[in-house]
């Protein structure tokens, strides 16, 4: 006797979409086929895709923020946001702060965590303070235990690290297997803009864009692909928004290098006009990059057909516009140095990509399985537990109505912020039921009870890391992998 059992519809994979049934227990895939038997519970999926879960691998929640800021979503409000766009994980950024360690950031972020999951999580680390102590032996202690990914910044008057100390993070990844994203952006150069900027009272949201153009981001990119080969360390270059840095990107890997490239919905949807709304509303927008042109939304569509990306995530950064501790800060309405980066995106990132890639005949839906699961899963150390549908994995699965047809409406989105991006954007396809762990989490648009349940899941290294030196020392005497 199953506990689940899928019935009737057609399944797809990152290689293949075929019918066949899907039977559950004790939380994972046991058979595929038809006529597999008996369940304890049955979900009909006739006329519907059946998908693995989403992974959003890069979405911010209770991010601490300076200036009084404060992050719209905590865990409960961001994973049910995730779950109702069709994601079973989600992989949020655990924040250094200076001067302290990671260990305690991390205590303290699962504290958050713990119990008030709707979705799976498994957590990247951002290393601020990349201090001795923390590079020589936080670190590869915790990529023993799972913590395989971390994110540095080259932006961000308090997060941005030096060239210098890029480096020492990019050589502690190689000797641990870690595997480093970095944000990709000129500091020096938006610093100087944003000078200048204020000095001619250019201070409207629309001036986020100017002062981050695309030469401070490709320049980055460029500078970021080069010290990761001075180390010679795989390397992710998260939220491209360009082709200039996508060219980057190609062109290290012609050196043989290893990257992966991912983008975001923003860069597919909006332009930097979206930062020109009346009364200050283009602070809704503003996130960095910014959203640049029709040229590079289209050059960003070209990345998703044609593999420059391997990765599509939100990025979702949400904070509530109308509110001081928001976009609307008193400092925020003074200038838009200090209007908070980001914006939501997590419960809309799927659809969006369902409806203008699969819907519109961009990219078929094995690749559309590609971007929003397999590759994160794989990238990231969850595979194959996690980003396919297959014998022995966690039933994490979406069903996906291809008929169903939405306005995007705030109202009707489930994440704490008070405003989304993709207001009115009409798309076809939706994700009405998600199985997560082989229990039904969303039954039909219901939230179902006991649906708070999501577990951390700690990682293995990525298959991209190689061997490390702890493992090269292991098997010269004898030791195996
Ligand atoms: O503007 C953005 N993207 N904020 C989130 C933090 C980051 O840089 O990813
Ligand atoms: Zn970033
Ligand atoms: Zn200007
Ligand atoms: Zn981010």
């Amino acid at each position: 006797m199953f506990d689940l059992l899928i019935r009737g519809g057609t399944l797809a994979t990152a290689s293949d979409v075929f019918q066949a049934d899907i039977a559950v227990k004790d939380g994972v895939i046991v058979q595929i086929g038809r006529d597999l038997g008996e369940a304890r519970n049955t979900v009909d999926a006739s006329g519907r895709y059946v998908l693995p879960g989403g992974i959003d691998s890069h979405v911010h929640i209770s991010q601490p923020s300076g200036e009084g800021i404060v992050m719209a979503d905590d865990f409960e409000s961001g994973t049910r946001s995730a779950l109702f766009g069709g994601n079973t994980t989600v992989m949020p950024f655990c924040l250094q702060r200076k001067g302290e360690g990671l260990r305690s950031a991390l205590s303290d972020y699962h504290a958050l965590a713990e119990g008030n999951c709707y979705t799976d999580v498994s957590f990247h680390l951002i290393v601020s303070d990349p201090s001795p102590q923390v590079l020589g032996q936080e670190l590869p202690a915790l990529v023993e235990d799972g913590y395989t990914s971390l994110k540095v910044f080259m932006t961000y008057e308090d997060l941005r690290l030096s060239d210098a100390e890029i480096l020492g993070v990019l050589d502690t990844a190689r000797r641990t297997g870690a595997l480093v994203m970095v944000h990709c952006e000129n500091e020096d150069a938006i610093r100087y803009l944003i000078g200048r900027h204020e000095a001619d009272g250019d201070v409207a949201p629309k001036a986020h864009a100017t002062t981050r153009p695309i030469a401070a981001e490709r320049e980055a990119t460029h500078r970021a692909l080069s010290l990761a080969e001075i180390v010679d360390v795989p390397l992710v270059i998260v939220h491209v928004s360009n082709r200039e840095s996508m060219e980057e990107i190609e062109r290290a890997r012609r050196r043989g290098r290893k990257v992966i490239g991912e983008t975001c919905p923003q860069y597919l949807m909006l332009t930097a006009e979206d930062l020109d709304g009346m009364d200050w509303e283009g602070a809704k927008f503003v996130c960095s990059p910014p959203p640049r042109d029709k040229a590079s939304q289209d050059a960003c569509w070209d990345g998703i057909e044609r593999g420059v990306f391997d990765l599509y995530s939100s990025d979702h950064c949400p904070f509530r516009y109308d509110d001081p501790a928001g976009k609307l800060n008193p400092k925020g309405r003074e200038s838009f140095r200090h209007i908070p980066n980001g914006i939501p995106g997590v419960e809309t990132r799927l659809p969006i990509l369902f409806s203008e890639g699969v819907m519109k005949g961009r990219i078929d839906l094995p690749r559309f399985v590609v971007l929003s699961s397999t590759n994160h899963a794989k990238t990231y150390g969850l595979y194959p537990k996690k980003g396919t549908i297959a014998i022995g994995a966690d039933a994490d699965l979406a069903i996906w109505d291809p008929a169903a047809t939405r306005t995007i409406r705030h109202a009707d989105l489930h994440d704490a912020s008070d405003y989304s991006p993709y207001e009115g954007l009409e798309v076809t396809g939706w994700p009405t039921t998600i199985i997560r762990g082989g229990a039904v989490v969303v039954d039909d648009g219901v939230l179902g009870e006991g649906a708070r349940t999501g577990r951390y899941v700690p990682r293995d290294r990525s298959s991209l890391a190689g061997p490390t030196e702890t493992d090269v020392e292991q098997s010269s005497t004898g030791g195996i992998r």
